[in-house]
């Protein structure tokens, strides 16, 4: 049997880098990625080959894919866990903010699903792992952009699974509810205007979401419920070793409970957020 390799993006933090290590410790080849490779070095030093990679730069993509074929001749799985979340209310979200976001959550899995197929493909093989959240199932005020990113990586995977089962290749979902990482700690930035972009652009119409999302914002990673990224590590790992993988694993208490209010009918979910806004 040769050994698997894997590929794996936004290894810096997080989720991406217990999957590393846990793949790491299953003894796969971990092609290990992040923006700037300084901050995987030890996981280099862990044993796995680091490399820069930019979701949203298609040289970059391009060239870390080569080299693993070069390398291994064979790229067995695809880790799409880069992201991150853009809050804010619909109306104040800059569309060259959407469009970032997008840029990183929907088009950089896209961009590297494509640089992998054409591989598994020829070897009849490979599972590719798509990083979702809740939120990519119930989207909730405050949210749309990211959840609308979410929901945009749901369906293009729904679809894709049913496109390549004939190639041998399984497109899986992974659907964490609120995991204890850096994730939170950016979403602060990005709702308060901080580095990443000169802010949203407040209209002064819609303080008591911004309410609710300081609140969603403190509870988040640190919160009831949040889980440590080795549980959501673990599903990716074990759906990736799986010769038959559901389509989607939702990581903890939260997501599972979360995901069920998809069946809740629309006019009680709205119900149900008119009344939060009147107690804030
Ligand atoms: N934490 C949660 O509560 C939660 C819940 C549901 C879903 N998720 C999803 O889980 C995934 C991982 O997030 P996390 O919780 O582990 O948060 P995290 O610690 O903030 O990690 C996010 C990773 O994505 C990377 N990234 C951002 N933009 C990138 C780009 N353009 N190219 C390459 N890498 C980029 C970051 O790298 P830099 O260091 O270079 O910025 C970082 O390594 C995300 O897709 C997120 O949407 C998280």
């Amino acid at each position: 049997m040769h050994q698997k390799s894997v590929l794996i993006t936004g290894c810096s933090s997080g989720i991406g880098r217990e999957t590393a290590l846990q793949f790491l410790d299953e003894e796969w080849e971990v092609y290990a990625t992040a923006r700037n490779p300084a901050d995987i070095e030890t996981l280099g030093e862990r044993g796995a080959t680091i490399a820069t990679l930019d979701v949203t730069d298609q040289s970059d993509v391009d060239r870390v894919v080569d080299r693993i074929i070069d390398e291994q001749g064979r790229i067995d799985c695809l880790v799409n866990n880069a992201g991150y979340g853009q809050l804010g209310p619909i109306e104040d979200v800059p569309t060259e903010m959407v469009h970032d976001q997008f840029d990183v959550n929907v088009y950089g899995p896209h961009r590297l699903t494509r640089a992998v197929l054409p591989h598994m493909r020829a070897q009849e093989d490979g599972t590719i792992i798509n990083v979702s959240s809740v939120v990519g199932r119930v989207s909730f005020p405050g949210t749309g952009v990211y959840a609308g990113s979410k929901f945009a990586l749901e369906a293009m995977t729904d679809a894709l699974r049913g496109e390549v089962e004939a190639y041998g290749i399984d497109a899986v979902l992974i659907e964490p509810g609120p995991v204890e990482t850096q994730f939170t700690e950016r979403v602060d930035v990005e709702v308060n205007g901080g580095d990443k972009t000169d802010g949203i652009e407040r209209s002064g119409a819609y303080e008591t979401i911004y309410k609710l999302l300081d609140d969603t914002a403190a509870l988040g990673g640190s919160g009831p419920g949040a889980i440590p990224p080795a549980h959501v590590a673990a599903d990716i790992v074990n759906a990736a070793s799986s010769t038959k993988p559901r389509a989607r694993y939702q990581s903890g208490p939260v997501a599972r409970a979360t995901v069920l209010g998809r069946f809740v009918p629309d006019a009680w979910r709205d119900a149900l957020y008119g009344l939060v806004r009147k107690f804030l």
